[in-house]
């Protein structure tokens, strides 16, 4: 009896105390306190886009060297890796958006935020031209404000190689919107196809989902619309849910390339067993509003009824990059995105101009893993930019009083010394379904290929932990267990 009064009063203690750290610790969070007001003295940094790119900077920078200026149409950072979970219904939509303002009030300087969108930079006057966008707009909702640095991560947007009809009829997974409008489409096809008198037909072109696309976004969604058929509209659709199909259509002979082969073999493997169909050397040539166009691997053109269209052909330059680029034509012949050097300049700017993320072509993938290792990078650069303005201004003062500047000087060679970026590869990690996930891991600089149940537990740990904050891990976990106990679902909004 003492004993379990024992075990009690410790268990008590611990909840109380862990429960008071836990409230300590976002209390503090939410209410930060002054900040320095912007200086003119200090150079003007504006940041564009609040995407990885972009937020690792502002993590890793120190705003009392800058006035800091951030321009995005989305005010807060969205964690793309979990946005196929948010597009079935696994993860509820604001899980994995954090707002922007979260990050920038806590900067020891204050940082001006500004939702909207940049129209045109002009890399010659230094100039950033920006609008409101958004639905509600005061009288003024355009304007431009020059800068001394740019740091430009407006990443990418979906390319469609201009096929006729995927902008009027497919959905795109690429914004929270994207998502939001795919689970819409997605219930609605599922409801339409209950409706009395629906012809069998026509409930067979209801509810196929077509997937575009083997890169692993495709793969993603996929896997997450298998899970959604399997553990939830079985129970409260069972007259529907058998005449559910999932195909997936890839143009490369096969889907994945960027993942090993064993792990491409298991994919296309669970996916078998998953009754997703792949259809490989097969490109979409058209799409319509109620069926797609195929050429198949022996250039036979099929036309094939469908409900649901999901395109994730890959990225392409955004309008306000390709105008940007257009500025700079001596230097920026790159279609595919902006051409920087080893430290991340822009090539044919005078150095005050930063790119980085998916809006570049470098050798490096477009990935979250690339664009946030460069933002860190580049915070790492800024602190050294304002370590070399100082000391200039201190070689000035020294010269102007007459006193020696070596030490100044081999200080600031020292500071004009800037390391090259560099690329650590983490792994790719990708979600397939089933509980199940593939990993390419590099430790050590051995490679090793893992799928399957545990590397899915790995998957969702990699994930939380890289998760933006305490708030988004709390939220995307009881999401999880939310999901584990009541399913997911299934209100069309
Ligand atoms: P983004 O993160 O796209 O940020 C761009 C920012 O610019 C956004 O805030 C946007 O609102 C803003 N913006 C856009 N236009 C303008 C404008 N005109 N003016 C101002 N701001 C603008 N990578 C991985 O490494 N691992 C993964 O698991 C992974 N999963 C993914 C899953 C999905 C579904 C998708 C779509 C991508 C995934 N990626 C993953 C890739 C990763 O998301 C990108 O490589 C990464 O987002 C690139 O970062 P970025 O900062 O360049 O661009
Ligand atoms: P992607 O470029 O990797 O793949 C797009 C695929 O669509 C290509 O394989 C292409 O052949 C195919 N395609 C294009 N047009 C087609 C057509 N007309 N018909 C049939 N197939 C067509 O694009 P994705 O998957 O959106 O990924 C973009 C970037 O984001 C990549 O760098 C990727 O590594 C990264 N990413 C990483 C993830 C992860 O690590 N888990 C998840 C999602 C994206």
């Amino acid at each position: 009896c003492h004993t379990l009064q024992f075990i009690g009063r410790v268990t008590l203690i611990t909840i109380v105390t862990t429960g008071g750290v836990f409230y300590y610790i976002t209390q503090k969070d939410r209410h930060p306190g002054q900040q320095l007001p912007h200086d003119p003295s200090k150079k003007n940094l504006v940041v564009v886009g609040s995407g990885w790119g972009s937020t690792a900077f502002l993590k890793n920078l120190d705003t009392s060297d800058y006035n800091v200026t951030v321009i995005s149409p989305h005010n807060f950072f969205l964690f793309t890796p979990l946005l196929p979970s948010v597009a079935v219904g696994t993860l509820a939509t604001n899980s994995i958006l954090q707002p922007i303002r979260y990050l920038t009030r806590h900067k020891n300087r204050k940082v001006t935020v500004i939702e909207a969108e940049a129209k045109s930079v002009d890399p010659i006057a230094k100039t950033i031209t920006f609008a409101d966008e958004t639905e509600v707009q005061g009288e003024v909702s355009s304007t431009t404000i020059p800068f001394d640095y740019l740091v430009y991560a407006v990443g990418a947007q979906t390319q469609t190689f201009g096929i006729p009809g995927v902008k009027e009829h497919a959905s795109f997974m690429k914004e929270i919107q994207d998502a939001e409008k795919f689970k819409r489409r997605f219930m609605d096809c599922v409801e339409s196809a209950g409706f009395p008198g629906q012809s069998e037909e026509e409930i067979n072109r209801l509810l196929h989902m077509v997937v575009v696309g083997g890169g692993p976004t495709g793969i993603e969604v996929s896997g997450e619309l298998h899970d959604f058929l399997e553990d939830d509209l079985k129970s409260w659709y069972p007259e529907l849910s058998s005449k559910i199909k999932i195909t997936l259509i890839e143009a490369l002979p096969s889907v994945l390339p960027m993942f090993s082969r064993e792990l491409i073999d298991y994919t296309v493997s669970t996916f078998k067993e998953s009754k997703i169909d792949i259809l490989t050397g097969t490109m979409v040539k058209e799409i319509k509003e109620k069926s797609i166009v195929l050429q198949m691997p022996d250039k036979s053109i099929k036309e094939v009824p469908v409900g649901l269209v999901v395109w994730a052909g890959g990225n392409k330059a955004r309008d306000v990059s390709v105008n940007l680029m257009s500025r700079l034509p001596d230097a920026q012949k790159n279609k595919r995105g902006i051409t920087v050097d080893d430290h991340l300049r822009m090539a044919g700017t005078d150095g005050s101009i930063f790119a980085l993320g998916d809006c570049t072509s470098s050798q490096y993938a477009p990935t979250a893993q690339v664009a946030s290792q460069q933002g860190a990078y580049l915070a790492r650069m800024f602190r050294q930019f304002a370590k070399r303005d100082a000391l200039l201004e201190q070689i000035s003062a020294a010269r102007h009083e007459g006193k020696s500047t070596e030490s100044l000087e081999k200080q600031f060679t020292k500071a004009e010394n800037l390391r090259p970026f560099h690329y650590s590869h983490q792994g790719s990690l990708a979600y397939i379904g089933s509980e199940k996930a593939i990993a390419d891991l590099e430790f050590f600089h051995h490679k090793f290929a893992s799928g399957g149940v545990a590397t899915f537990l790995f998957w969702r740990s990699a994930y939380l932990s890289t998760l933006f904050s305490l708030r988004n891990r709390v939220l995307v976990a009881t999401d999880w267990l939310k999901v584990k106990l009541f399913g997911r679902d299934l209100v069309r909004d």
